[in-house]
């Protein structure tokens, strides 16, 4: 739709929720919705899920791959901020226990991102803004995902190194098997980035405004949240498990398509194809289900999985990343409501990223709205 409202500049174009519209230029990734490719810095997301969430991490947010010197110093950096400050963790007995986990993990960062300004160093490294988010978000996350069980926080000062595999330790309270840090870095790897989604635009809006670093992942986290973007692993994953068989899961997908339900997991506004990131995870899903003797969860997704794509594949309707996402989470034990926090940890690397790109030249972001009210 094209309309100009009144006193404007000219005419201006509007797309039902900004679909069709860009809102940028980016060297960060690049996503091919028809064949179904993403490319992080040039990069094809195949031959990342090699790397760990550090060099992919690296890569994102300054651009390239490191060397072993930088890959040891970015490391280090995040390492270095792998605790968090205590009235943020403490902040946690504030909040409602019945608040969702990812709001009792956003109302930590929000009082940890208070602190940081007095403890930013003249002389620390330019990187230090977003190893400090992603290491507090990491250790805050765990907080919040062991407090919903009642348990405290497990320090980060005893965890192995990587960050993947420190957030493991931190969250479960014990080491990660080699299999289940693997797998759960590479769920990290394949959601580092998505181009300009919701959330990187609610993030990089903020940013444009002269706001911090912090204020611009903390309102990502907000756009995350919801049903129809982050929020949709957990729902996908509850769907999962309350259907026992692979004939209950054909029935359920038929009933539901029939009644014109929207079926969380499936469907995307860039992709109009197979999602790629869903068959990077698929394999290792597979081997944590396996492990635990849970294979017959994998074959209940695929029936659901196969029911829902032939009755929407011809519309561009297929599984996205959120159908999947649960089945590497829920083998690692985390509850399904925490499902998005590891989402969020993921993303915000790709939201800063888009930030940081942004800030040195970028405008404030300021759309405005085509007018279709009375005149008077
Ligand atoms: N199940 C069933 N139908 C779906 C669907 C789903 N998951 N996703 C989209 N559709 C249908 C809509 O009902 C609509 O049908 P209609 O034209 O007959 O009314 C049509 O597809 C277009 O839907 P729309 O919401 O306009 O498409 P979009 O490109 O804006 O939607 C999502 C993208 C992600 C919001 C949407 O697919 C969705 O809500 N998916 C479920 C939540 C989810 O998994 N989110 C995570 C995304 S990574």
């Amino acid at each position: 739709m094209i309309g100009a409202t009144p006193g404007s500049a000219g005419v201006q174009t509007y797309g039902r929720g900004l679909e069709g519209l860009v809102a940028g230029e980016t060297a960060i990734s690049a996503i091919d919705g028809v064949r179904g490719h993403l490319l992080v810095r040039g990069h094809p997301l195949e031959q990342l899920v090699q790397r760990s969430f550090e060099e992919v991490s690296h890569l994102v947010l300054f651009g390239a791959l490191p060397d072993a010197d930088r890959l040891r110093r970015w490391s280090a950096e995040l390492e270095r901020f792998s605790e968090p400050p205590a009235p943020a963790l403490a902040a946690l007995q504030r909040v409602p226990g019945t608040a969702h986990p990812l709001a009792l993990y956003r109302t930590m960062l929000t009082v940890a991102a208070c602190i940081a300004p007095s403890v930013e160093q003249e002389s620390d490294p330019a990187w230090s803004r977003p190893a400090r988010i992603l290491s507090w978000s990491a250790s805050l996350a765990a907080a919040a995902i062991r407090h919903l069980a009642g348990q405290a926080p497990v320090p980060a000062a005893s965890a192995p190194p990587g960050h993947a595999q420190r957030f493991l330790f931190q969250t479960l309270g014990r080491l990660p098997s080699p299999e289940e840090a693997r797998a759960f870095e590479v769920s990290l790897v394949v959601q580092v980035e998505h181009g300009l989604h919701a959330a990187a635009l609610a993030a990089l809006t903020v940013i444009s405004t002269g706001a911090d670093l912090g204020s611009a992942v903390l309102a990502g986290m907000g756009a995350l949240s919801g049903i129809r973007h982050g929020g949709a692993n957990q729902l996908a994953f509850e769907m999962l498990a309350h259907l026992p068989d692979v004939d209950s899961a054909r029935r359920f997908a038929r009933e539901a398509l029939a009644r014109h339900q929207r079926i969380p997991g499936f469907g995307h506004r860039v992709y109009k194809c197979p999602d790629p990131r869903v068959a990077l995870l698929e394999p290792h899903a597979v081997a944590l289900l396996r492990a635990r003797g849970l294979e017959q969860r994998h074959e209940v997704y695929r029936a659901l999985r196969d029911e829902v794509e032939r009755a929407l594949g011809p519309r561009g309707i297929f599984a996205n990343v959120d159908s999947i996402t649960g089945l590497v989470y829920h083998p690692l034990g985390l509850p399904p409501s925490a499902f998005p926090i590891p989402f969020c940890l993921a993303i915000q690397t790709g939201w800063m990223a888009h930030c940081l790109e942004y800030l040195p030249h970028g405008a404030m972001i300021e759309p405005g709205a085509v007018y279709v009210g009375p005149v008077n």
